[in-house]
């Protein structure tokens, strides 16, 4: 049974792959429902050998829908995994409620799924998502340093220097990056084009290099705080990390050397759950937090694939044998929005009931609060030792 959603109107052509020819249609769309500058903020996705990612509906002699992915590599403690990101998703006005959000999105995770992508990330969270299965999910902690708390002093250290990256900086800061242990694998031309359009997660950015005298050791992409978007007149200047990496103490550094730089009230750090060092040293100066997931939302697209790219963390956590002789299944074929999940070890087995509860029972949630699975209870407490497995933060990625 196919379970695409049918778009009302038969006489529109797709979802498919944008044409070679269609490119200003696709301007004209994305300009119109977001703002002009659409392909220059996302050049990852609005590239030429990228077209095919780019999924469309026609109805006539326009585009009545666009959903943009990107497919990248991404490696999660060491276990390699294939990752896609949907973004740009836009209806024209006047198609909008015809079901074709619905049937490009469902295109987009089948194109993903015939890649190999294991994963969809999707940044942003409307009912056109969380209705097929998408959640937010992760851990993960956001910290704000506020000025007068006297933290920004006690993360200074002497001895760094914090200066604005450019491209020469990109060789020294992929290398730091390629040293993280939970990263989407880059190729080159992503950080070229990121630092050349400016634009990190949907705003302008600055990129600063740390350096202790002997090179680079850590970096930090910033939004620029006056051009944030929304900003209304009064509001607290606040300086946003949107990527960092490298030495956790030269992290910290930098931000207290940023806000002196941007003269800010304070500064937001998103801290992925897997990055123990940041947190143990913003905890360290007594920087407050509240639990945050993940950006946007996310939907497994290939479950058994996921699982055995993860056994050797799983076998890391659970021991070789345990993990030798799990079995991972999916009700339906991967992309599907449908079916549930079963997990099997010898005569036992768990059931996760769909898509809803799979996010969040694999990558965790706020406080902890993994769904409930039916089945083994032995089974799944031994699996719930071995969750959450990490999640990626979009940072430079961000479509
Ligand atoms: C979001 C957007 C792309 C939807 O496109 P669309 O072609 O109208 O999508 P559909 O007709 O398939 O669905 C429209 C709505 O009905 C809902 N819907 C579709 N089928 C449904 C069904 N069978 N039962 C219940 N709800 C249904 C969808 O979830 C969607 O809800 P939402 O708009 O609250 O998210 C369009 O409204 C748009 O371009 N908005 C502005 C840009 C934007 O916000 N993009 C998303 C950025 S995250």
């Amino acid at each position: 049974m196919v379970d695409r959603p049918v778009p009302a109107d038969t006489s529109s052509d797709g979802p498919r792959a944008l044409a070679h020819d269609e490119w200003p249609l696709l301007d004209h769309l994305v300009s119109t429902v977001f703002r002009p500058q659409m392909f220059h903020d996302y050049p990852q996705l609005f590239a030429p050998e990228n077209r095919s990612n780019l999924r469309v509906v026609r109805d006539g002699d326009r585009l009545a829908t666009h959903v943009g992915i990107t497919v990248r590599p991404a490696t999660l403690l060491g276990c390699a995994v294939t990752v896609a990101c949907m973004g740009a998703v836009a209806t024209a006005r006047e198609a909008r409620g015809r079901g074709y959000g619905s049937a490009c999105v469902q295109d987009a995770f089948d194109h993903a799924a015939s890649q190999g992508a294991h994963l969809m990330y999707i940044s942003g969270g409307r009912d056109l998502y969380v209705r097929v299965g998408c959640r937010e999910v992760g851990h993960d902690r956001t910290y704000e340093v506020v000025a007068p708390s006297g933290a920004l002093d006690r993360l200074r250290r002497d001895g760094l220097r914090v200066v604005l990256a450019g491209p020469d900086d990109l060789p020294a800061l992929a290398a730091i990056h390629e040293r993280e242990a939970v990263r989407f694998i880059r190729p080159r031309e992503d950080w070229t084009r990121a630092m050349a359009c400016g634009i990190v997660m949907n705003t302008p950015s600055d990129f600063w290099a740390v350096d202790d005298g002997h090179g680079a050791i850590a970096y930090v992409v910033v939004h620029r705080p006056d051009r944030v978007r929304n900003r209304r007149p009064g509001d607290p200047s606040l300086l946003r990390v949107v990527e960092c990496a490298g030495d956790r103490d030269a992290v910290a550094a930098a931000v207290t050397h940023l806000a002196n730089h941007y003269g800010v009230a304070a500064v937001e750090v998103h801290v992925v759950a897997s990055d123990v060092a940041l947190a143990r040293r913003l905890d360290g100066a007594g920087v407050a937090w509240r639990t945050e997931v993940t950006s946007g939302t996310v939907r497994v697209i290939d479950f058994p694939g996921l699982m055995d790219s993860a056994r050797p963390l799983l076998a890391a956590r659970l021991g070789d044998d345990f993990a030798a002789g799990l079995r991972f299944e999916a009700d339906e074929r991967p992309g599907s929005a449908r079916g549930g999940f079963t997990v099997r070890h010898g005569a036992a087995t768990i059931r996760i009931a769909s898509h809803a509860d799979l996010g969040p029972w694999l990558f965790g949630a706020p406080n902890n609060a993994f769904p409930a699975v039916e089945g083994d209870g032995t089974l799944a407490a031994t699996l719930a030792g071995a969750l959450p497995l990490p999640t990626l933060w979009y940072g430079l990625n961000y479509v």
